[in-house]
């Protein structure tokens, strides 16, 4: 039996499908109970004792860290180490973790530092480890895909969209995952997955493709740099003809929002 976490997402997904496919036995572990089939557990990844019940009597877990809603690093440790804990004090023998280029540095790489702690405190469980660093997600472009079909706009965080980047599909992450939890290595390994390189102007031309339409490519931390350069160098003055002053507070906005 094989436990996935994050069955409901792209990689755990991928990873359950590809089990199911081989004809080998899996329990997806969700949080909601919803969304749990019969064969299912449901356990939260912020609780060791459902998530340690839910691991129990497995051959082989897969886990990872979602993305949270919260940029505080004490919940991504605690998480980190709730997984740990239920990989430790369930017994089961190998642990597939989703991790990420850079996953070797304890720090200075944003939240890869918590795929690195996550690394970290499987280590000391005593299961067997297969850590699976990813590049990019190819997927990543969801997250944009409303600018895109709406807006016509590619956005892009970085200075420059002719950098080659290299982005693997999740499909192909979760193969990996499910293949090594049915032929488990001997020790742990760490497997650097590898894929094709493209830039965010390729992206913006296969998404366009695809949805129709020429994108524009908008170089978003550009833009800004200089939005706020202007502002820090007094550009943005005041120069009409007249001057109209807003009065509506902030607090009133926020609650409109809410
Ligand atoms: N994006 C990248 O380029 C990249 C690169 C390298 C590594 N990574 C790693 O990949 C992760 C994302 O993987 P993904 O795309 O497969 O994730 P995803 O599609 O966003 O799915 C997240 C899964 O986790 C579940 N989940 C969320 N919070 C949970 C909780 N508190 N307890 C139990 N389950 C919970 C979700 O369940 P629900 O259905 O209930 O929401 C869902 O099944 C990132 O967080 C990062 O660690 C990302």
């Amino acid at each position: 039996m094989y436990a996935i976490t994050g069955a409901t997402g792209h990689v755990g997904g991928a990873a359950a499908r590809t089990l199911h496919a081989r004809d080998l036995p899996v329990r997806r572990v969700v949080r909601d109970p919803a969304k749990a089939g019969a064969a299912d557990a449901v356990a939260d990844l912020t609780d060791p004792a459902a998530l340690t019940e839910a691991f129990r009597g497995c051959d082989g877990a897969f886990v990872l860290i979602p993305p949270l809603p919260s940029g505080s690093d004490t919940e991504h440790r605690h998480m980190a180490d709730t997984i740990a804990t239920a990989v430790r004090d369930s017994g089961v023998g190998h642990v597939v973790a989703l991790s990420s280029w850079g996953a070797q540095h304890e720090s200075g790489t944003g939240p890869i530092r918590w795929l690195h702690h996550l690394e970290q405190a499987l280590g000391g469980t005593g299961a067997v480890v297969t850590a699976v660093r990813s590049p990019h997600f190819q997927e990543k472009v969801e997250a944009t895909l409303g600018a895109a079909a709406e807006g016509g706009i590619h956005p892009v965080f970085g200075d420059s969209a002719d950098v080659p980047t290299t982005m693997v599909a999740t499909r192909d992450i979760g193969r990996v995952a499910a293949t090594a939890l049915a032929d488990p290595p001997a020790t742990s390994e760490i497997v650097h997955l590898d894929g094709p390189e493209y830039t965010e102007r390729q992206v913006a031309e296969k998404l366009g493709a695809v949805l129709g339409k020429p994108l524009d490519v908008a170089l978003l931390a550009a833009e800004l740099a200089e939005m706020y350069d202007a502002e820090a160098r007094g550009l943005l003055q005041p120069a009409g003809d007249r001057q109209h002053r807003c009065v509506t507070e902030l607090g009133d906005t926020l609650a409109a929002l809410a």
